[in-house]
């Protein structure tokens, strides 16, 4: 999925990079006792969860061009950030009570902050191998037989 010839997806998925990576900041400042942070941890979580759902559809479409030897690296990153999006996700959905964020979401809801900022941080990993080594979207040709053309030829 291209805009102006660019994949959206790359430019897409700084929102909920940047909104979860707040997220897990604002829960580990609270061990220091920024009490305030759990309303923004919370908020960060919830918005980071709806901003990837745009980066998902976009990272979909751009899926199916891949083939040959970059797709096990494709599926990985997949595979880990769809694992982040719900461990986020549920995470997020422990925090709230009655539509309002809770003012101290349980230990178990920080766990999995932690947990899916991990998970992020690895699939973004694979994400970039994706570009930057199998030059999986760099093309900035308007049809995909040069992406899989890419990949073949390394
Ligand atoms: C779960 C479904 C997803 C799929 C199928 C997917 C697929 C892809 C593909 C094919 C690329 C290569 C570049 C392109 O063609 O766009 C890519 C790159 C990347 N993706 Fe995803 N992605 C997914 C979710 C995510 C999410 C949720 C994030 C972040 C929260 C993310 C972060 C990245 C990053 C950082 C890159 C490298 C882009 C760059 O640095 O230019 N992806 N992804």
């Amino acid at each position: 999925m291209r805009l102006f010839d660019h994949p959206l997806h790359p430019l897409l998925v700084h929102f909920p990079i940047a909104l979860w990576s707040l997220a897990t900041a604002c829960d580990v400042l609270t061990w220091f006792g920024f009490d305030s942070a759990w309303h923004y941890a919370g908020l960060s979580l919830g918005l980071g969860f709806g901003f990837a759902v745009p980066a998902i559809v976009a990272g979909f479409l751009d899926f199916t061009k891949v083939e040959g030897v970059a797709l096990s690296t494709a599926n990985t990153h997949m595979l880990l950030m769809a694992a982040a999006w719900v461990i986020y996700g549920a995470s997020f959905m422990m925090r709230v009570e009655h539509m309002s964020l809770l003012a101290q979401p349980p230990p178990f809801a920080i766990a999995l902050s932690l947990l899916g900022f991990g998970m992020m941080a690895c699939g973004g990993w694979y994400g970039g191998q994706l570009v930057y080594h199998y030059g999986v979207g760099k093309t900035g040709s308007k049809d995909s037989s040069s992406i899989e053309t890419q990949c073949s030829d390394r």
